[in-house]
């Protein structure tokens, strides 16, 4: 079975050569072709060009069956790629909200026993069901907006069961839904309740316990720690790397979202695949990503929420580097998975161009997640995750319209859902 999409008004993000990530003044390049096609079969892309170009695919031999699609006025986008979100989570806080519009810090929420403990207490009472189903629900809204890929952390649960029951439902996650999905042990999210003013104890948990276990289960692609002030130090994050490394987890980290934590040092220092959230962002920090194989990426919901600082994407684009975004999908600081919004807040917070901030939702966000080759761009003989746009008049509409859904039909895996 084969799928054709004809008279595309724009195909976006299209790769001849496919490249691992887009760095610097390229990352205002975004490769498009005008009244295209798109080729999908059995899941794959297998070919795509301008409908002048286009061979006649009635005519020729073995293609009985074909769906077509006519595009007209639509563009064709890759599926957003979404490195970084906690989506697993029981109940709400929007409390807290409440809490911070009048003016209480982050910091604060947490010493109170709000923020990540409070969403740990929920997680504790909520069975593997029940996590399950409301983790598909937020899928289901995120496919929706255009999402085809998406990382995915524990780090609600600090203990063992916890932890391991979060890692279950994104194990399941993977098998019964169409996104590539990968996942991330965070267990040093945050100090448990039970080990309050026992910080160095619960690192030596996370090490002898959680770890192995999550490994034995092999429930975790990376290995994720908080490493910022008032959470995880440089020593103990250093600790924690190196033993999830030892266990084949790669680091993928929490860094320099409160301060100058030494967590993107840290996370070049054993090779992350990426360091998140980046608000503190100096020289030093520069000095250290150039030139290394770690992907700054940037969560512009959480800072949008927070009210906190935007981190320099500017320098760091300026510098050279590459640089992702992700919706960092959480209860405390980021309650949404709206990848176009995050497009938007790129644009404006950030000063991102629209074209830097595509590329920065899309390959660049796919390598975040060691997912550069089977997804990320529309490329020969990667996986046919894309989404047809409503009628849009350019490709700075999609950040510009902020609040609307431009996503008409979404295909993953070559399949129309
Ligand atoms: O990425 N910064 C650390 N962790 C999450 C927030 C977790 C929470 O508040 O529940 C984040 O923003
Ligand atoms: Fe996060």
């Amino acid at each position: 079975m084969k799928l054709l999409v004809k008279n595309i008004k724009k195909l976006v993000q299209v790769e001849e050569e496919p490249i691992k990530w887009v760095a610097g003044a390229d990352m205002a390049k975004l490769n498009c072709i005008d009244d295209a096609f798109l080729l999908i079969s059995e899941g794959k892309i297998e070919d795509f060009g301008t409908m002048a170009n286009m061979p006649n695919f009635d005519d020729s031999e073995g293609v009985d069956v074909m769906q077509e699609i006519d595009a007209s006025g639509r563009m064709v986008f890759p599926s957003f790629c979404d490195s970084h979100t906690h989506l697993i989570y029981a109940g709400s806080r929007e409390i807290e909200y409440s809490d911070k519009i009048k003016g209480l810090s982050y910091e604060e929420i947490a010493k109170r026993g709000g923020g990540i403990l409070n969403s740990a207490e929920r997680m504790h009472e909520a069975t593997e069901e029940e996590l399950y189903e409301s983790a598909m629900e937020r899928i289901h809204e995120i496919i929706s907006l255009g999402t085809g890929a998406v990382e995915i952390k524990s780090g609600y649960g600090l203990t063992v069961e916890d932890e391991l029951k979060m890692l279950r439902v994104i194990k399941r996650l993977k098998e019964t839904t169409p996104l590539q999905i990968k996942s991330s042990f965070l267990g040093a999210h945050a100090v448990s309740a039970e080990y309050k003013g026992r910080q160095s104890e619960y690192v030596d948990m996370v090490i002898s316990e959680m770890i192995p276990m999550v490994a034995a289960e092999d429930l975790a692609d990376y290995i994720d720690v908080f490493c910022d002030k008032g959470f995880f130090t440089v020593e103990e994050t250093d600790r924690i790397l190196n033993a999830g490394m030892k266990h084949g987890m790669r680091p993928k980290i929490h860094a320099n979202e409160l301060d100058y934590s030494g967590g993107i040092q840290v996370g070049v220092k054993y090779n992350a695949l990426s360091v998140d959230h980046l608000e503190f962002v100096g020289d030093a920090e520069i000095e250290s990503l150039k030139g290394s194989e770690t992907m700054p990426t940037v969560l512009p919901g959480a800072a949008f929420f927070l009210n906190m600082v935007c981190s320099p994407v500017r320098k760091m684009i300026d510098a050279g580097l590459p640089v992702a975004l992700a919706s960092d999908f959480n209860p405390g600081s980021s309650p949404s998975g709206n990848m176009k919004f995050i497009l938007s807040l790129a644009c404006i917070n950030y000063k991102m161009l629209p074209q830097e901030a595509i590329n920065a939702t899309t390959i660049n966000s796919a390598y975040a997640m060691g997912l550069q080759d089977e997804v990320g761009s529309i490329a020969r003989g990667k996986i046919a995750n894309v989404f047809i746009t409503k009628e849009i008049p350019s490709i700075e509409f999609m950040p510009y319209a902020y609040g609307s859904n431009l996503v008409d039909t979404v295909i993953l895996n070559g399949q129309v859902l």
